[in-house]
C-alpha cells in the first residue's frame, strides 16, 4: 500500500481541496487541523487520520511529530499547508507578529522535515516535501511585511532542504498569488485584487491541487519554487 501524505492544516479550502482529491486517488493521507471543523469529521468518516495540532510553539511541534511516529513509519509526502496571514497593525506587537510568522512558517516545517526524513526515505520509491509559500516573496508587502519574509525563509528551506534530501526526497514549493478570497473581503477589495493578475479571476482551490499533483507526479523537479499566479507579474 501507498504510504500516506501528510497535509498540514487540511481543515479548510486549499488543503482540504488536496485531502478530498487524494481520496479520490485512494491515495492514504494523514491530516492536521488546529480548530475543528465539520470537514475533519467527514474526513474521519471517510478514514482519514486526522491529528489534532497546533504549531504555535515548538512543544506543539514536538507533541504532533510524536503522535505521528505513532500512527505510521513511512510517508509518501509531506505537504506543508498551514499559514496565517497576520497583517502589521497597531493592535499587536510587531515582534509577536514576526515571532509567529517564523514560528507557522519556518520553525514548523524545518522540525518536521528533519524529524520525518527517515519517514520518507524508507521505500525505494523517490518521496516528496512541498511548501506552500507565496507570490509575495518575489515583491514584498507592505501589509504583511513579518509573514512576507517568512515564506521567503520557506523559500530558502526549498533550497537547502532539496540538498540535503536528494536524490530520495524531492522538495519543491508552491508560490500562489490569489487563488480563493476569504470570506469577509469585500467587493472593492476583490475587484482591485482581480485586476492585479493577466488572468483575472480567483481560480479556486483545484489549479493549486492540480499543481501539488504535477510536483508529485514530476521526478525531475526539485529546489524549486513552482508560480501560480495567473501572471501577475506582468501586470
Ligand atoms: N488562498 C490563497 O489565495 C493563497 C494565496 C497565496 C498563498 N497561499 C498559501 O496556500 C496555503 C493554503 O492557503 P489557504 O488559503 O487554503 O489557507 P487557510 O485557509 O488560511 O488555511 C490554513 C490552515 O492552517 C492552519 N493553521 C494556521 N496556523 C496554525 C498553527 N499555528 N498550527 C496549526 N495549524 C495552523 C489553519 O487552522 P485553523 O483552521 O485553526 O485556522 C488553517 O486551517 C497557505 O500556506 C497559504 O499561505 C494561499
Amino acid at each position: 500500500m501507498t504510504p500516506p501524505i501528510l497535509i498540514t492544516g487540511a481543515g479548510q479550502r486549499i488543503g482540504l481541496a488536496f485531502a478530498r482529491a487524494c481520496l479520490d486517488r485512494d491515495q492514504p493521507i494523514i491530516v492536521t487541523y488546529r480548530s475543528y471543523r465539520p470537514a475533519i469529521d467527514a474526513l474521519q468518516k471517510a478514514g482519514v487520520e486526522c491529528i489534532h495540532a497546533d504549531f504555535a510553539t515548538n512543544e506543539g511541534i514536538e507533541g504532533f511529530i510524536q503522535t505521528l511516529k505513532s500512527r505510521t513509519d513511512k510517508l509518501r509526502a509531506i505537504i506543508h499547508n498551514a499559514s496565517d496571514w497576520l497583517p502589521e497593525s497597531e493592535d499587536s506587537d510587531p515582534a509577536d507578529v514576526m515571532s509567529a510568522m517564523m514560528q507557522i512558517h519556518v520553525t514548523t516545517p524545518y522540525l518536521i522535515n528533519l524529524a520525518c526524513r527517515s519517514m520518507l526515505e524508507q521505500g525505494d520509491s523517490t518521496t516528496d516535501i512541498v511548501h506552500m509559500t507565496d507570490y509575495v516573496v518575489e515583491k514584498g508587502s507592505a501589509k504583511h511585511i513579518a509573514y512576507a519574509a517568512s515564506k521567503a525563509a520557506l523559500t530558502n528551506l526549498t533550497l537547502s532542504f532539496s540538498r540535503l534530501m536528494a536524490p530520495r526526497v524531492k522538495v519543491n514549493a508552491l508560490a500562489p498569488s490569489l487563488i480563493m478570497f476569504n470570506q469577509g473581503d469585500s467587493e472593492a477589495y476583490r475587484e482591485k485584487t482581480l485586476k492585479k493578475s493577466l488572468m483575472g479571476i480567483e481560480p479556486g482551490a483545484e489549479v493549486a491541487v492540480a499543481s501539488l499533483q504535477f510536483l508529485l507526479d514530476n521526478p525531475y523537479i526539485t529546489g524549486r519554487t513552482l508560480p501560480l499566479d495567473g501572471g501577475r507579474h506582468l501586470v
